[in-house]
């Protein structure tokens, strides 16, 4: 192919560009011409996200049955513990707030956070506006809002905040890996090693690989950098971080019911509803 050619088919695709910006939508009557079932998959997010708010909320108010205490365990929704409020054992950061009033949650701080870290995330926002903003719902289908302004107005600007959210959250996950030395605890008071203790191990293995593929964390390493080769450590960290990015979306979703299994677990043995099952002491 020529010169002559290629530059007209450069000027060719940017006509059909130039075109496709003018024109809003093609002239279609249907709402799409996608025969797929695309929304099978916003409905089974927007199941799972619901189910994980509804429980979530619930386990808030309940402001008890957090902490296992003859197996140290403390729940991650819970921790770190820092009120005056919170039961015998379970503040080891010690109490930096004052007793709650009855209805406050005791996770009034580290809440916001988690629900913040989560909900300005990359995936999760997908998952979000596909499920329940429908904004856009799925590729090639019209949206059923008007306008679109993007992440560019007030609230979805606030969706900006995920890299501060990553490092409010990267101090909690600290706090978790701490609890989680901490649950391998034996009921003499030594060693042991109890179905607690390896679901809050699992639990916050997820939730590092969830904050490690995270994009910000990404950005963090290995982002702003002119030459790579004047930052080797940085270069290898990025290297570490970006084979871990593309699989952010499973360690998202996994990490989201490891947290649920791993509190419902807690709560139900300090309920008594069935003993820990103990594989050491
Ligand atoms: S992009 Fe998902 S946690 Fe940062």
């Amino acid at each position: 192919m020529g010169s002559q050619d290629l530059r007209a088919g450069a000027a060719a695709t940017a006509a059909r560009r130039g075109q496709t910006s003018r024109t809003t939508r093609a002239a279609i009557s249907e709402r799409t011409l996608r025969s797929d079932n695309w929304r099978k998959e916003p409905l089974i997010t927007a199941a799972i996200l619901g189910f994980f708010v509804i429980y979530t909320v619930i386990r808030l108010f309940m402001n008890a049955d957090y902490f296992a205490v003859k197996e140290n365990y403390l729940t991650p929704v819970y921790s770190p513990c820092i009120s005056a409020s919170c039961v015998e054992g379970s503040s080891d950061f010690g109490h930096w707030l004052p007793t709650f009033p009855v209805g406050i949650p005791l996770a009034i701080l580290v809440f916001p956070i988690l629900a913040g870290f989560r909900t300005t995330c990359y995936y999760y926002r997908k998952a979000g506006y596909r499920s329940l903003w429908m904004s856009p719902q799925a590729c090639a289908v019209r949206e059923p809002h008007a306008k679109y302004t993007g992440e560019t107005r007030f609230p979805l600007v606030l969706m900006n905040s995920h890299r501060y959210f990553f490092v409010l959250a990267s101090i909690l996950l600290l706090v978790n890996f701490y609890d989680a030395v901490k649950a391998f605890h034996g009921k003499d008071g030594g060693f042991g090693i109890g179905l607690g203790t390896l679901l809050m191990l699992v639990n916050v293995v997820m939730l590092a690989l969830y904050s490690l593929s995270c994009h910000a964390c990404r950005h963090i390493v290995g982002g702003r950098l002119k030459h790579f080769s004047k930052h080797p450590v940085r270069y290898r960290l990025w290297t570490w971080v970006s084979r871990l990015n593309p699989k952010h979306g499973n360690f998202a979703m996994v990490s989201l019911f490891t947290v649920i299994l791993t509190d419902f677990y807690i709560m139900a043995i300090s309920l008594g509803w069935f003993s820990d099952l103990r594989f050491i002491n």
